[in-house]
């Protein structure tokens, strides 16, 4: 892997390229074809490769908390993030894995799977729903997970944010799906996009990585690494300073 902007540099330290500005800060990060598509077939498994199988593992060894929509969680088939040798240094002073946090209304989720039999109790899964979600459901998600009722009718994101916040969980990492995407960048709450461009054309009907309200968000290219074609962009919402914080 080499680092091709904002300047050249053969096998750059991938964890301090990724490493989190800000104790409080969300990272999405996602992987599309050339022409902008969120998935092939569905899944997307067709859009990655090695080195982005390597860098998603990274971000989440650096995280506090992945935060996925439940369509995302369905689709891909999520389990627990299972700890690595190589996140040990990444994550002193925390546990060894982030817990997955699935942002739902309906609750349609096997809570029979390994996503909440198999986590552990220092990363247990965190399902976050709403008032109005099914009250059976409801009482099923607490006595298998750890429960987030924020909202009414929908899940309000930016309460979710604050949330884990309170539970120590500042450096969150979103790995979709376009839909919950749209929602976090139109409510202001993404501070950077970690952006994989599969060197692919994939054509059809599959959403952008953003699918949902619109919105306007400008970025600060920040960094490219690059490997095999597949392109490994950095963007900082603009107006957020690095260093601060
Ligand atoms: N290219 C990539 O990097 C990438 C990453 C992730 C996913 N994907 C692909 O994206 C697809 C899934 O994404 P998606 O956009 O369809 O769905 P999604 O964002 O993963 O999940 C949507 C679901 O999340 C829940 N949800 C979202 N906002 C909510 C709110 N405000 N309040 C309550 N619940 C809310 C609802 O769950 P309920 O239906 O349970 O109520 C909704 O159906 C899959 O094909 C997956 O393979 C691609």
């Amino acid at each position: 892997m080499r680092r091709i902007h904002p300047y050249v540099e053969d096998e750059p330290d991938i964890p301090a390229a990724y490493a989190y500005p800000r104790d409080h800060w969300l990272r999405l990060n996602m992987v599309a074809s050339a022409d902008g598509a969120a998935w092939v077939e569905g899944h997307s498994e067709g859009l990655s490769g090695p080195a982005d199988k390597r860098i998603f593992g990274l971000l989440r060894g650096l995280a506090d908390v992945v935060l996925a929509g439940a369509a995302t969680v369905r689709t891909e088939g999520y389990r627990p993030a299972r700890p690595r040798e190589s996140w040990r240094a990444l994550r002193e002073g925390r546990p060894p894995a982030p817990p997955i946090a699935v942002v739902t209304r309906r609750l349609d989720l096997d809570f029979g799977s390994s996503l909440f039999t198999e986590a552990e109790p220092y990363a247990r899964t965190i399902v976050i729903t709403t008032e109005s979600a099914p009250k059976d459901r409801r009482e099923e998600a607490a006595a298998r997970a750890d429960l987030i009722v924020a909202g009414d009718e929908r899940v309000d994101l930016a309460t979710v944010v604050s949330e884990l916040r309170d539970r120590g969980l500042g450096r969150v990492l979103c790995e979709g799906g376009p839909r919950v995407n749209a929602q976090l960048v139109a409510a202001g709450l993404v501070d950077e996009l970690a952006l994989t461009v599969s060197p692919l054309l994939a054509g059809g009907d599959a959403a952008r990585i953003l699918d949902g309200v619109a919105s306007r968000t400008p970025l600060t290219l920040a960094q490219v690494l690059e490997e095999d074609g597949f392109l490994f962009c950095r963007y900082i919402r603009e107006a957020q300073d690095e260093a601060s914080g």
